[in-house]
Formats: structure tokens, sequence, C-alpha cells
């Protein structure tokens, strides 16, 4: 299934990231903000575990997340931003990495890099900001998948219609939570209207065409 969030802020917060006057460590303090808004959403239904804890009141059970059930894989580079807030609202879970690289002219993606640990019985939250053809989501999630781990969620920040329908239809089983569906792709493959390069955009490199 695809969700796509609807409130007001998170397109505020789109806005800014197409505004090309929005500088790189603006750029990935707003996809850190929107990959929370995810977070939240993707999570609704995780389930609680009780945990003991002191408070000035004693030994008291309250409801928490089982952190270490979840492991957080990105791809490099442009999905670092989205990883580093995950980690940092659920510190207990474990990161995974695998770097692959869209080439321009194929526009097919490479798996040069596989820094994944052992998902079996996990949750895995695969975070990457752009969903363009959905080649390099579908790849990761074959990889991901090796591991055996009990559920996918992949967290995206903006996605083409055309891109999640390829992933929808690779992967059904795997759930989508995107900040926002765009317009459609161009014929470079680039989301229209976009944002640019995210990974580019994070980290002041020159944009290749
Ligand atoms: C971008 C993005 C995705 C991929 C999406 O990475 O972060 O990984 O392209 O495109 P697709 O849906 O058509 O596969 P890119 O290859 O530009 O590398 P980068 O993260 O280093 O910028």
């Amino acid at each position: 299934m695809i969700y796509e969030l609807s409130n007001p802020v998170t397109k505020n917060l789109i806005t800014k990231l197409r505004d090309q006057k929005t500088d790189a460590i603006a750029f990935r303090h707003t996809i850190a903000e929107l990959t929370k808004q995810l977070v939240y959403e993707a999570l609704k239904d995780f389930p609680y575990i009780e945990k003991t804890i002191t408070t000035w009141q004693g030994d008291k059970s309250f409801k928490a997340l089982d952190e270490t059930n979840i492991i957080v894989a990105t791809v490099l580079r442009a999905g670092m931003p989205m990883l580093d807030s995950v980690i940092e609202l659920l510190p207990q879970s474990t990161a995974g990495f695998l770097a692959m690289k869209r080439d321009e002219t194929t526009h097919k993606s490479v798996l040069y890099y596989d820094r994944l640990p052992d998902c079996e019985g996990k949750t895995v939250l695969l975070v990457d900001p752009m969903l363009a053809t959905g080649g390099s989501m579908c790849d990761a999630i074959e990889v991901i998948k090796t591991k055996n781990p009990s559920k996918i969620i992949t967290l995206n920040i903006i996605g083409s219609p055309e891109g999640l329908k390829v992933v929808e239809e690779t992967h059904h089983e795997i759930d989508i939570y995107i900040a926002q569906i765009d317009e459609k792709l161009n014929e470079d493959k680039f989301i229209i209207p976009g944002l640019g390069d995210a990974g580019d955009r994070s980290y002041n490199t020159p944009q290749i065409n």
C-alpha cells in the first residue's frame, strides 16, 4: 500500500525543499523533519512492549517500542539525512547501508556496497528521499529480502506515480510511506516538478545532468 502524507505542515516543508534558495544545511534539516513525520505514520500500528522504568514515584511500567526490533536501512548517499533522523528518534535501532548509483545513461541502479545487518524477524525501515523510476527502491528491497526481515516499510520524501507503480507491482507486500507524490518523470527520469537531486542538494555537489 502507498500512504501519502496530507498534513499542510508536510506540504509547507516540501515547498521549502523545492526552493533553490534552501541551502544544504536547511535542506538536510527539512528532510530530517519530514522523515520524522513519516516514521510517526509508518509505525502507528507497531506493537507496544511494556517497559519498567524508575520514575520519581518508583518503578513503574509504561508503553514503549522495542527499538531493537527495527533496522533502518539507507541507500547512500541522499538517504543519510533520513537515516540520521530515524536513529535520533529510535536510538536503539540498528543502521544498515547500501550504496547504489543510478547510471545516468541506462537509468538503471548498480549496487556496489552492502553493509546490512542480519534482518531475521525484524522490521526494516528503508529510507531514500527520491523515488524516481523506482529502480533503486526495487533493487534495495530485493537485497533486504535476502536477509529475511518480517516486514519492510519504505520511507520516501518525494516520488513519481510511475516509480511508485513499479515498486508496488514488483513488491506488492511492501508499505510505502511518502511525503509527496509529484506529477510525473521527464525524459531524463527526473521527478517533475521535483526538487532536483537530493544528494547534490544535501551535500553541495554539482548536479550532473
Ligand atoms: C537518487 C536517489 C535514489 C535514486 C532514485 O540517488 O537518492 O537512490 O536516485 O532514482 P530511481 O528511482 O530512478 O532509482 P542517486 O543515484 O542520484 O545517488 P545519490 O544519492 O548519491 O545522489
